[in-house]
């Protein structure tokens, strides 16, 4: 089941990209600002991989330490446009990118 705080507690939100990943046959997904993982969990059942980035140590150690059974869940340290530089060349096949810097907005760019 989905966690009530994925996709910011919008359970609208996390059935449209159900249907998204499905229509448009999505197998990447790409998350900005990871937080405590709860939409990169929900994620994590739809597609094969997650990729998910989280600029803030503690926050991410926290995370990677909740997802680390989680096998296609890659989740970075490190602002979103330097890890994206390198990571995005990398992934195959279809991707959709999914900025995720709402609520919470540090404006660390
Ligand atoms: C609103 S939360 C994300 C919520 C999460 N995607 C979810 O659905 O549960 C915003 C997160 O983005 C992180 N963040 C802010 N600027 C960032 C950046 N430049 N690169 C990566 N993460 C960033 C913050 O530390 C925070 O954890």
């Amino acid at each position: 089941m989905m966690s009530q705080n994925a996709f910011a507690g919008d359970k609208y939100l996390g059935k449209e990209f159900q249907k998204l990943v499905k229509k448009y046959k999505i197998k990447n997904i790409v998350e900005t600002g990871t937080s405590k993982g709860d939409t990169t969990l929900a994620f994590s059942k739809m597609v094969d991989k997650v990729y998910t980035i989280e600029i803030k140590k503690e926050v991410y150690q926290i995370s990677k330490k909740r997802l680390e059974e989680e096998e296609n869940i890659h989740i970075f340290l490190g602002s979103s446009p330097f890890i994206l530089k390198k990571l995005l060349p990398s992934i195959k096949g279809n991707t959709l990118f999914f900025w995720m810097l709402i609520g919470g907005i540090t404006g660390q760019f």
